[in-house]
């Protein structure tokens, strides 16, 4: 008998306190609620819920995701997938700076700063859903891990067999959404492993700060760094996400190092690096992260340590499209682009409702894959920040028509990919002299 694709569905309680009913008894109750009540359900779709479901505590109920081959229907019979239910409480904005050290004196030279988050977090709510993607990777990182996270937790395998060093890394241009995306799937994995863990929490490091504001102390910090991690994961029950950005200046090339007479700072960063890692590969509570722009310049012994390396690259024409109209969605929303007297639309369409609908080549949609096809080459990064700076750029009023709004628009896309080369470091400064 074929497995029956997975529907996640994600339920979030009432307040941040722990009810006295069990996240357990809320999935089991949600899942069978659903079953009563709906015949299709589908990947977006926000659930009204009866107010005492579950005594009261829930706060929302939302169908996120589906996995599982070949299905490429909107509506899914709920007899004919298996519906996974996540509950969690989501916790407030409380980021904070943790020094690695208890004393203040070694806390100044030899203590890396790292930005800690409980999950899930309202500082992270739809990052996940604000990226696009094309290709199925992303998503495919968020299911290997989280399947990977039970496959070592439930089986109890023996790491001898089956060694997984929990690292995973994500590389690619730069402003293509890869700490973006590590962050959002921090917080996905939080909630989908929540019924094995009572607290999440998501580390980030940056790399680069570390080597450059501590110079010659690099292989202490990278020490101190991991010990930290093991600190955050003493308690089994506690889930630890840690995200090492730019990761190629802690774990550059060792040869290259060498060759180049550089000096030993770099060498003992890395070997520690790899040291930790080994650490961290017996402890089930911990995944890694990291996210890099120079694949050929990473140690080959850390690149061997990887598990599964995923490449996002420049934004297909589809991508940035969906990027794009995003952005002026919004702006749609807010008032600063108006519909016309009579509207085409009150929103830009979708890919395939301009496939079906808006094929001329005067409609607007039709006009915005256009300057779409045409941006291709810039970021994500770059793509979101076009809308609003063009406006700002080529149109003089408070609010502008979707005309004008998409004039604006071609001619800053025009302008950025020829006043700014594609390069992603100039592309943040819009030459003012361009439009006058
Ligand atoms: N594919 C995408 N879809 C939507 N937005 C994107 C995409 N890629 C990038 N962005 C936007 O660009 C911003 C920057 O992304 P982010 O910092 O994650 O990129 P990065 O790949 O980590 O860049 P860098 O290599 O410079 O560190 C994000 O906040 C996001 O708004
Ligand atoms: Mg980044």
């Amino acid at each position: 008998m074929a497995t029956k694709p997975t529907l996640h569905v994600e339920v979030q309680l009432k307040g941040v306190n722990e009810s006295s009913t069990s996240k357990q008894q809320v999935a089991n109750e949600v899942a069978e609620w659903l079953k009563e009540n709906y015949i299709y359900l589908n990947v977006g779709q926000q659930i009204s819920h009866d107010e005492d479901l579950s005594g009261g505590v829930i706060d929302s109920i939302s169908v996120v995701d589906i996995d599982g081959s070949s299905i490429i229907e909107a509506f899914h019979h709920v007899n004919e997938v298996y519906l996974d239910v996540h509950v969690y409480l989501m916790h407030e904005n409380n980021l904070a700076f943790i020094p690695t050290s208890d004393h203040q004196e070694e806390r100044d030279s030899t203590t890396p700063q790292m930005r800690e988050l409980i999950l899930p977090n309202r500082e992270l709510v739809g990052v996940w859903e604000a990226l696009v993607f094309e290709d199925s990777g992303p998503k495919g990182l968020l299911r290997y891990t989280t399947r990977m996270m039970n496959f070592i937790a439930q089986k109890n395998l023996d790491p001898l067999l089956f060694p997984w060093y929990r690292l995973l890394l994500v590389h690619g241009p730069p402003g293509t959404g890869k700490t973006t995306l590590i962050r959002g799937i921090a917080q996905r994995l939080a909630i989908r492993l929540g019924n094995r863990f009572t607290t999440s929490r998501l580390t980030e490091i940056n790399a680069q700060i570390m080597t450059s504001k501590w110079f010659g102390e690099t292989g202490k910090l990278v020490e101190s760094m991991f010990d930290q991690i093991f600190k955050l994961a003493a308690d089994e029950k506690t889930f630890v996400c840690v995200l090492i950005d730019e990761v190629e200046t802690l774990a550059g090339s060792r040869e290259r190092m060498l060759s180049g007479n550089e000096c030993s700072d770099g060498l003992r960063a890395v070997n520690q690096l790899l040291t930790g890692l080994d650490r961290i590969r017996l402890q089930t509570n911990i995944v890694v992260f990291c996210t890099s722009n120079l694949l050929g310049a990473l140690d080959t012994a850390f690149l061997s340590r990887v598990d599964k390396k995923l490449l996002i690259d420049l934004p297909t024409p589809r991508a940035a499209y969906e990027i794009l109209r995003s952005c002026l969605n919004a702006l749609l929303t807010c008032g600063i682009i108006t519909a016309d007297e009579n509207p085409e639309y009150s929103e830009f369409p979708s890919i395939a409702e301009i496939v079906i609908w808006y094929d001329l080549p005067d409609s607007l949609g039709y006009k915005l894959w256009t300057i779409a096809k045409r941006s291709a080459g810039l970021s994500g990064r770059a793509l979101r920040r076009l809308p609003l700076n063009s406006l700002a750029m080529y149109t003089y009023g408070d609010v502008c028509t979707i005309e004008e709004a998409l004039s604006a628009l071609s001619k800053g896309v025009e302008a950025e990919i020829s006043g700014n080369n594609l390069s992603e470091l100039s592309s943040s400064v819009v030459d003012l002299r361009m439009d006058v």
